[in-house]
């Protein structure tokens, strides 16, 4: 696999996975496609802009032309797809973006992909299609696709197309699902980098509803590990589920947080609920264990406090996020949140 193309390389996890693959593999050559959304930030990858082995297209997947370019200028053996809108709460605002990325985008890259006889291609979505689950259970890849928000429906439609391509025209697709990601270069509007960062500077922490919903927590770079595995030994028309089998409820995780910081818990300010919120994720990543020898390695207190000192000592990256479109949306987003917080609890 000489050449590889990426999608959304400027994001959080697909900067993270360019990086790990450059250096895993000393051969290997990366082209990052990416529109460079409010989410997209090529400071994430400052440090390997002049590797040799390292292309970036700023353009948009929903443009066919563009895209037909960027696979026929610099032929690739594989496609691996992140860009997305990736955000629940701006889908709750507005789908349109989804839709159109999420989908559309995908549709026009499988097509562009299919012409071009890539052999191998990777559709990196998420557990959230699984919809939502009670105190109990697991995702597994059989458990029926029930995406909740027009984040998770939008992945999830695009989840099908590629599903339909495998059986179709047999083209080469794997698709991966994980749960929620933490690490560096994670854009401060997810719950993560947006706690350690206003509690750095003694703001509150919005914690939705009761805070008691629960997700699954992975290091990115074993989520990044995971798709590596899927995109070299993954068999074709294959869903592989990843975790990292941390499960802890909103509230528990900002307490630790917290204390990390040494910041008191005053700083916990309970807000009005997300829209149809999802309770649980919790996925069993068994088979990713079996037929990828894959499972997740980073301890998750352990991963945590590395992360929380990423943040602390990034002050810069994160004032030049905050000082751009983010700083309206945070702002109208959660004065909304506080006012209306007492109709709903
Ligand atoms: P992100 O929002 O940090 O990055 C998305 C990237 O895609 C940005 O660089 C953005 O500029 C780019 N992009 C958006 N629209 C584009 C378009 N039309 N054309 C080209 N580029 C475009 O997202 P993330 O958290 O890194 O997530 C990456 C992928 O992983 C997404 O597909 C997401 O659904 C999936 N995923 C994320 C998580 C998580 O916890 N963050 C978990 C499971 C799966
Ligand atoms: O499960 C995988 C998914 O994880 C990915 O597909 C998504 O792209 C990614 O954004 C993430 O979705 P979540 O909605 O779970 O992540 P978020 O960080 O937005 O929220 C995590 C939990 O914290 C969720 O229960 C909502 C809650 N929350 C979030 C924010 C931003 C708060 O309580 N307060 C907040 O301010």
């Amino acid at each position: 696999m000489k050449r590889i193309l990426v999608t959304g390389g400027c994001g959080f996890i697909g900067s993270n996975f360019i990086r790990d693959q450059l250096t895993r593999y000393p051969e290997q050559e990366v082209v990052n496609v990416d529109k460079l959304t409010y989410a997209g930030n090529p400071a994430n990858l400052s440090d390997i802009e002049n590797d040799p082995r390292y292309r970036f297209l700023q353009g948009d997947i929903c443009d066919r032309a563009f895209m037909e370019r960027a696979l026929s200028g610099s032929p690739v053996d594989a496609v691996v797809h992140f860009a997305a809108e990736s955000h629940v709460d701006r889908s709750i605002l507005d789908s349109g973006p989804f839709v159109e990325t999420n989908i559309v985008g995908t549709q026009v890259l499988l097509d562009v992909c299919r012409a071009a006889e890539i052999s191998r291609y990777v559709q990196v979505s998420t557990d959230e299609v699984y919809g939502s689950l009670g105190d109990e259970g697991f995702f597994t890849e059989e458990t029926p696709l029930a995406p909740n928000s027009p984040y998770s429906a939008s992945k999830a439609a695009a989840d099908m197309l590629v599903r339909s391509y495998f059986h179709t025209f047999g083209f080469p697709a794997v698709i991966t699902r994980c749960s929620n990601n933490y690490g560096p270069y994670q854009f401060p509007e997810k719950l993560l980098p947006l706690f350690i960062s206003n509690a750095i500077n003694d703001q509150s922490l919005p914690v939705y509803g009761t805070g008691e919903n629960v997700r699954d927590w992975i290091h990115v770079l074993d989520h990044c590990r995971g798709i590596d595995a899927a995109l070299r030994r993954g068999k074709v028309g294959e869903v592989y589920n990843f975790g990292g089998e941390t499960e802890l409820r909103n509230i528990d995780l900002t307490r630790t947080l917290l204390e990390l910081l040494g910041k008191p818990e005053s700083l916990i300010q309970f807000v009005r609920d997300r829209p149809g919120h999802d309770l649980r994720y919790a996925i069993d990543c068994s088979k990713a264990r079996s037929e990828l020898d894959w499972s997740p390695e980073v301890e998750f207190r352990h991963g945590l406090e590395e992360t929380i000192e990423w943040y602390q000592t990034q002050t810069a990256w994160i004032q030049n996020i905050k000082s751009g479109e983010y700083r309206s949306y945070y702002a109208a987003q959660y004065k909304d949140r506080l006012q209306t917080q007492g109709d709903t609890e």
